[in-house]
C-alpha cells in the first residue's frame, strides 16, 4: 500500500534541451491531467542539435541525474535529439521508465500514400545512427527525405514565431521543394510543434503534418503507475538544474493553448 502511495505522489520528469519539451508536457497534461510533472529544460545548453555527440552526452548524463534527485517516477526524454543519443544508455543506467521520442516516421509509413514525407529535425538527429536504422528497418529509404532546421530551435528559444527573419528562414530553406513529391511532414524535433501555423504559410494544404507526443504519450500511459482522480496536479521547472517559478514556462503553455483553441474553432467552422 505504502508502496503504491510512493510512486502516485512522485513526479514524471519531462526532459528537453530547452523550450521543446513544453509542447509534450502540455499535451501530457491534457491526457494525464492528475499527474505531478517536472520540467527539466537544459537552457543554459540549448541548442543541442549542433553540438558534437561527445558534449551531448556529458550534458544530459549531469541533467538526468539531477532529475533523478527530485522524487520522479518516470521520464519523458522529450527530445528527439537526446534520445537519439543517450536513450539506450540512460536505460541501461537507472531502473525506471525512460521514454524516448523517435521522428513520427513509422506512422507516416502505414499511410499507404505512395507520395514521399518530408521529415524535419535537427542536424544532430538526422546524423544519428539511429535515425538511420529506423528508415532502413521501415524500408523508407526512397520514401522519405530529411531537411535539418536547426535554427527553428533558436526562434523557439526566443520566443520568436512569427518575425520576417523567421520568415525569410523558412521560405529559404523550403524554396527548393517540390511540394507534389510529398504528402507529409514529420515533425522530428519538439521544438517544431510551435511552428505549425508558420509551416502552413510555406507548404501546400495537400501536405499534412505527423509527430509522435500523442504515440509518446500513450507509451507513457502503460509505463506508470497513475494517481488516482482527482489529484490535484503540480508542475516543478527546473532550468539546467535550477528550480525555477513555473511562471517563466508559463507563455509558451499559454501560447500552446491559444494555438490548439484556434485550431479548433477554424475546424468547426
Ligand atoms: N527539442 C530537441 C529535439 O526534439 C532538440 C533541439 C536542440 O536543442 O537542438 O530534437
Amino acid at each position: 500500500m505504502s508502496v503504491i502511495k510512493d510512486m502516485t505522489d512522485r513526479y514524471i520528469g519531462v526532459f528537453d534541451s530547452g523550450v521543446g519539451g513544453l509542447t509534450l508536457l502540455h499535451r501530457a497534461q491534457e491526457l494525464m491531467p492528475h499527474e505531478h510533472f517536472l520540467y527539466y529544460a537544459d537552457s543554459a545548453n540549448v541548442p543541442y542539435g549542433n553540438k558534437p555527440k561527445a558534449e551531448i552526452e556529458k550534458l544530459i548524463e549531469s541533467a538526468i541525474s539531477q532529475m533523478m534527485r527530485h522524487p520522479i517516477k518516470a521520464i519523458v526524454l522529450a527530445c528527439n535529439t537526446a534520445t537519439s543519443v543517450s536513450a539506450t544508455k540512460l536505460r541501461a543506467t537507472y531502473d525506471m521508465p525512460i521514454i524516448g521520442m523517435e521522428p513520427a516516421v513509422k506512422p507516416a509509413m502505414l499511410e499507404g500514400d505512395p507520395r514521399k514525407t518530408l521529415v524535419l529535425a535537427t542536424e544532430l538527429t538526422l546524423q544519428e545512427k539511429k535515425y538511420k536504422e529506423l528508415i532502413k528497418s521501415l524500408n523508407a529509404e526512397d520514401k522519405v527525405d530529411a531537411l535539418p532546421l536547426q535554427k527553428l530551435v533558436d526562434y523557439a528559444e526566443e520566443y520568436d514565431f512569427d518575425s520576417p527573419e523567421l520568415s525569410r528562414y523558412m521560405r529559404t530553406s523550403f524554396a527548393k521543394i517540390d511540394w507534389t513529391q510529398y504528402k507529409s511532414i514529420v515533425l522530428g524535433c519538439t521544438h517544431f510543434l510551435y511552428f505549425k501555423e508558420m509551416f502552413s504559410k510555406y507548404v501546400p494544404s495537400h501536405v499534412h503534418f505527423i509527430d509522435g507526443h500523442d504515440g509518446t504519450i500513450n507509451h507513457l500511459i502503460n509505463q506508470v503507475a497513475r494517481n488516482p482522480f482527482g489529484t490535484k496536479p503540480k508542475l516543478k521547472c527546473l532550468l539546467s538544474g535550477l528550480e525555477v517559478a513555473n511562471e517563466i514556462v508559463q507563455p509558451y503553455l499559454n501560447f500552446l493553448n491559444q494555438r490548439s483553441n484556434r485550431f479548433l474553432s477554424s475546424t468547426s467552422l
